[in-house]
């Protein structure tokens, strides 16, 4: 079956609206959507319909249609733009041509001509239709309260992946991802978002900060006035183009539920829902699954993890899993130290520490989810040149602050 193809038309007149009108209404497989020669109004409805192809004539003022297709090349790269004009200078041709148009047609328009082009149209639709975009997986580390270590167990998770990974900041008043990689960040998702209807590879590359040879970062934004004019479709519109250059979109977002952390969670494939074994955690976690429960989130879409887990901490386990209705799947151990030796060495604990019992225990987390998981590095399985700089430290003053607050 010959596949349709929608057509919206900019013209210069009438005239030559009808001529083109007439040439189209020959080809059954056109689906004229609209047209008129308010370039405003037409802009309008090619970005909003997405049309496979856009005829675009030139008319007197060719400056002003030349701009029109640069702009509508970058805002809708997938309609297929033709320029069509009754002078066929090899010169407009030429302009129009590297302003983003695909083909050009002379007008009057001929039947032959316009089969030609519309071939060429069908052919690049065909080829769109076959190759389905890839889709990697995306995860969400999810805590609907602060301070539970969901930063460092997301950070870890995409460091433990041995495919290309890339780790979203989705606290985009306040990220501090970088730290835990040791990275500096030149471009954030303010930019990401800014770029978003061009994301092709190189500029998605050019975007994120690589940090090994399969996982990058994407910052949030340095400065948090530039997450102001960030929305919840936004964000839904980059994460969608990550999904399809990465295998696994590893999300960080924040602890609330906003429309930027929903859109974020109602498109993630999973849900590591993180909780420490404390009364206001529990509480809180509980609320956070009666929410997934009215958004309509499946069960099996979360996986709850208790991270500082240690067996004394008072309380029976059986009866938290009773009272929020779900098995717990991972326990982190507890162990402060280690755990704020490799942030505050910008390296994650799975690499710097593979065999680490936290390191070991976010490995099998991200084995039980079918995550592929990179081998332990052997020359990494001796204690880091850290640790002993860390029991240095221990002995300050500062460090002793550092844990008792962690105790309060
Ligand atoms: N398993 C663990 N054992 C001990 N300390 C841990 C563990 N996991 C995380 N921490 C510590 O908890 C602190 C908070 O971690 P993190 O920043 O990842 O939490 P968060 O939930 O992202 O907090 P925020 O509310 O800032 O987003 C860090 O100092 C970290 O070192
Ligand atoms: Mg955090």
């Amino acid at each position: 079956m010959t596949q349709p193809i929608s057509v919206v038309v900019l013209s210069t007149g009438l005239d030559n609206f009808k001529d083109i009108r007439r040439a189209l209404s020959a080809e059954q497989r056109v689906k004229l959507l609209a047209g008129g020669n308010d370039t405003d109004q037409v802009y309008e409805e090619i970005v909003r319909l997405k049309p496979a192809a856009a005829i675009i004539a030139l008319g007197p003022n060719a400056d002003h249609a030349v701009r029109f297709i640069e702009r509508l090349n970058a805002e809708c790269p997938e309609t297929a733009l033709i320029s069509a004009a009754q002078d066929s200078s090899p010169d407009l041709i030429l302009r129009s041509l590297r302003a983003g148009a695909r083909e050009f047609l002379r007008i009057p328009i001929s039947a032959e001509e316009l089969r030609t082009v519309l071939d060429r149209v069908s052919e690049v639709l065909t080829k769109q239709v076959e190759s389905p975009k890839k889709k990697g997986r995306m995860v969400a580390v999810f805590s609907s309260k602060g301070g539970c270590g969901t930063s460092f167990i997301a950070t870890n998770l995409a460091a433990a992946t041995a495919s290309k990974t890339v780790l979203v900041d989705l606290n985009l008043q306040a990220g501090d991802l970088p730290l835990f990689l040791g990275l500096d960040a030149k471009y954030s998702i303010a930019d990401m978002v800014e770029k978003r209807q061009r994301l092709d590879e190189s500029l998605i590359n050019s975007l994120v900060t690589p940090h090994s040879t399969h996982l990058s970062l994407l910052a949030a934004p340095r400065e948090a006035d530039s997450a102001d004019e960030i929305e919840p479709q936004h964000i839904f519109e980059v994460l969608q183009k990550l999904r399809e250059h990465y295998d696994y979109v590893v999300l960080d977002p924040q602890h609330t539920f906003d429309s930027i952390t929903l859109a974020a969670l109602d498109q993630s494939d999973e849900i590591v829902l993180i909780l420490t074994l404390d009364i206001p955690a529990i509480r809180s976690t509980q609320r956070a699954l009666e929410i997934f429960d009215r958004l309509g989130y499946p069960r099996k879409k979360v996986r709850i993890v208790v991270n500082r887990w240690s067996k004394q901490i008072d309380l029976d386990l059986r009866q938290v899993e009773k009272f929020l209705g779900e098995p717990v799947v991972g326990f982190v151990p507890s162990d402060y130290q280690t755990a704020v030796g490799s942030i505050n060495l910008g390296t994650p604990l799975v690499q710097a520490e593979p065999t680490s019992k936290i390191a070991m225990e976010i490995r099998r987390i991200a084995q039980q989810m079918s995550l592929g998981v990179a081998p332990i590095d052997e020359s990494k399985q001796r204690r880091p040149f850290w640790a002993g700089l860390l029991k240095k430290q221990s002995a300050q003053p500062n460090f002793n602050l550092q844990t008792s607050m962690e105790k309060v």
